[in-house]
């Protein structure tokens, strides 16, 4: 049976142990990292979440039961070691903040066996990422998952600080709702009390904190857990916490005010990363033209250029029936990628067409100043030769294509561009940039339910400007949006809020609600506008997202404790799963479960 601590009360982490407690008696607790023995001599890594602690056992200071003990030792195993602090008898490991000293073990309990684990506890495992989220416990006691996590930890008490200094309250807002709609589906919660009814988890606190701002609250903000029932990615999770706040009385600038200092505090005491303010700034439609992204990446160049201008007329039809049909011809300039074989230009056209490309034509400059090109036969030499100039071409570079709408244009270069940056080595993993766009569109046309969404959130101020078109011509209505953008990920977004019912009403009604449905379904705010609401505005930061790019790991999945994986199922758990049948009768809830169709195997993909 394991052994018990009474008695024994821990005096520190392991490696809060140092060179100046040399001669002490201390006791510590934690796991067998490894365990050696050498004949008369055993050592044994300790670890805990501060680190690694050499203890080292010989039978003539320990005495025989606690060395007997730690010959049976094995990886994983609990234990407490009473010893004493003594200088490192053998090499110094300078990889190790305890790697001078070692404690000489007086008296030992095993609290805890171990069995063997899955895979070795250690920094920088190979397991592979579907075993370690099923052992997530024993993942999680990896150095280098508990690094993220306890950043994280770090973070939060830091925007907690720094936001609480400059005078938001903290103030939690309802898990059980009615849907608040962020644009993605909700999760549901069936009533027990109300049969047949649901509460939505919310997508985020957005309704509540701008009530809380109707309530003269002034500053709020909440580290808040959100539910979004959409695809996930590598940055995207089924429920993930949002660094969220709003503010009365302000305009963009006191939001992005207050923001830039806060990324500046948070980055300078997470990581020691000085970020130089004011931060960047770029409205959309810059964004959009120059990177094909509304969160571009500018570690790197090669942007995009519009050659509409240049084609116009030229005797390329894939080129001017793009233009004809309002669209766009733009080009990326891969600098000296000229000599690319066929084979890598092929996948990128395949990469193009996976983003809705009808194709990808290509040019590239030889050494001799010739062309080797999917369309030069379609046009004159002095129609290339402007189109070259047009971008800058030199021997040796590759001129890569797309003409379609503007929107598929800016998304097949903009994802082209990012696939060259990355498989081309052009990005500086070292820097950190950050960037803010502005002025959104107001509204975004959907192809798939035929009618304007907002793009942002239907809560969204349109600039007075603007306004004037919201009939005429609702696309071009820019909106007091702005998003916050790192290293190419949307970092965080808000906006001015509307605070007046007659332009409320009037979003609602373009976006496609029946004056009765907007009423239903938003009442309650519409009520509370009319009971005095000041101008207010706020942002929403994903956390997740903060601290996976400020650990510079893959995916959020590494910053988040207990993540689930791409079909939103936690391995650990087995969440989501079925429930009992006097559960279901209880909520009155019935299954009309669709067969799948046969050989439709689920597999496991982590992203
Ligand atoms: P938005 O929908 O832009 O705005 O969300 C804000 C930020 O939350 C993060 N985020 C996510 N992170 C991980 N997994 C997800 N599924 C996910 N979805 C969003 C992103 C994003 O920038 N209420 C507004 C904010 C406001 O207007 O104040 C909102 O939720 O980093
Ligand atoms: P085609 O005449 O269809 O064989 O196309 C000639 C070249 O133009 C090929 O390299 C195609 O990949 C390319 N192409 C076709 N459609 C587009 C488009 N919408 N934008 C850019 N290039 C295209």
């Amino acid at each position: 049976m394991a052994e018990t601590m009474k008695g024994l009360k821990r005096t520190h982490r392991c490696t809060e142990v140092s060179n100046q407690n040399i001669g002490e008696t201390v006791t510590v607790m934690g796991w067998v990292a490894k365990q050696r023995n050498k004949g008369g001599i055993i050592f044994v890594d300790l670890r805990d979440r501060s680190g690694i602690l050499q203890i080292i056992f010989e039978e003539d200071k320990c005495g025989a039961e606690s060395f007997a003990k730690a010959e049976k030792m094995r990886s994983e195993f609990v234990i407490a070691v009473v010893g004493k602090v003594c200088k490192r008898e053998g090499a110094v490991n300078e990889n190790l903040a305890t790697g001078d000293i070692e404690i000489v073990a007086e008296q030992v309990r095993i609290l805890s066996e171990s069995e063997t684990p899955p895979f070795p506890v250690e920094e920088n495992s190979k397991t592979k990422e579907e075993i370690r989220l099923k052992y997530r416990y024993l993942d999680l006691r990896r150095p280098d998952v508990q690094r993220n996590m306890i950043l994280r930890s770090k973070i939060c008490a830091e925007v907690r600080s720094f936001l609480t200094e400059e005078g938001f309250l903290e103030i939690e807002t309802p898990i059980l709702n009615k849907s608040t709609p962020e644009g993605a589906r909700d999760y549901l919660v069936p009533s027990r009390v109300h049969p047949g009814s649901f509460y939505a988890l919310p997508q985020s606190p957005q309704l509540f904190k701008q009530l809380l701002m109707c309530s003269g609250y002034d500053r709020y903000m909440q580290i808040a857990k959100c539910f979004r029932d959409e695809d996930l990615r590598a940055d995207r999770q089924p429920e993930f916490t949002q660094i969220d706040m709003e503010l009365s009385f302000v305009d963009e600038e006191d939001v992005m005010d207050v923001n830039e200092r806060l990324i500046a505090h948070v980055c300078e005491k997470a990581i020691g990363l000085q970020v130089s303010l004011p931060l960047p700034r770029m409205t959309w439609q810059d964004a959009m033209d120059r990177f094909g992204s509304d969160k571009p990446d500018t570690r790197f160049g090669m942007e995009l250029t519009d050659v509409s201008d240049v084609v116009a007329g030229c005797g390329f039809g894939v080129f001017t029936s793009a233009l004809e049909n309002g669209g766009s011809v733009r080009s990326i300039n891969v600098k000296g990628q000229a000599a690319m074989p066929r084979k890598k230009i092929d996948a990128l056209v395949d990469s193009a067409k996976g983003n809705g490309a009808k194709g990808l034509a290509y040019l590239s400059i030889q050494e001799d100043g010739s062309y080797k090109s999917s369309f030069a036969k379609f046009m004159t030499e002095e129609e290339l030769k402007a189109l070259v100039d047009a971008m800058g071409g030199e021997a040796g570079d590759l001129l890569l294509f797309a003409a379609d709408r503007n929107k598929i244009v800016w998304n097949v270069l903009g994802a082209l561009r990012l696939e060259l940056g990355h498989s081309l080595g052009l990005i500086d993993e070292d820097k950190f940039n950050f960037l803010w766009i502005t002025e959104f569109p107001l509204l975004e046309w959907s192809d798939e339910e035929n009618r304007f969404m907002a793009m942002h959130h239907p809560f969204t101020m349109p600039m007075e400007e603007d306004w004037q078109y919201i009939d005429s011509d609702p696309a071009r209505v820019r909106a007091k949006a702005y998003d916050i953008v790192l290293n190419g990920v949307e970092l965080g977004g808000g906006s001015v809020r509307i605070h007046q019912n007659d332009i409320q009403e009037k979003m609602f009604e373009v976006l496609g609600f029946t004056k009765e449905s907007a009423w239903e379904r938003f009442g309650f705010l519409l009520n509370a506008f009319k009971y005095g609401v000041p101008p207010h505005a706020g942002l929403a930061y994903g956390l997740d997202r903060l601290v996976m790019l400020l650990v510079k790991a893959d995916s959020i999945r590494e910053v988040i404790a207990f993540p689930k994986v791409k079909d939103a199922s936690c391995l650990l758990t087995d969440a989501p799963g079925t429930v009992d049948k006097e559960q279901l009768d209880e909520l009155q809830i019935a299954l009309n479960l669709i067969e799948k169709e046969d050989g439709a195997e689920e597999s496991y993909e982590p992203v």
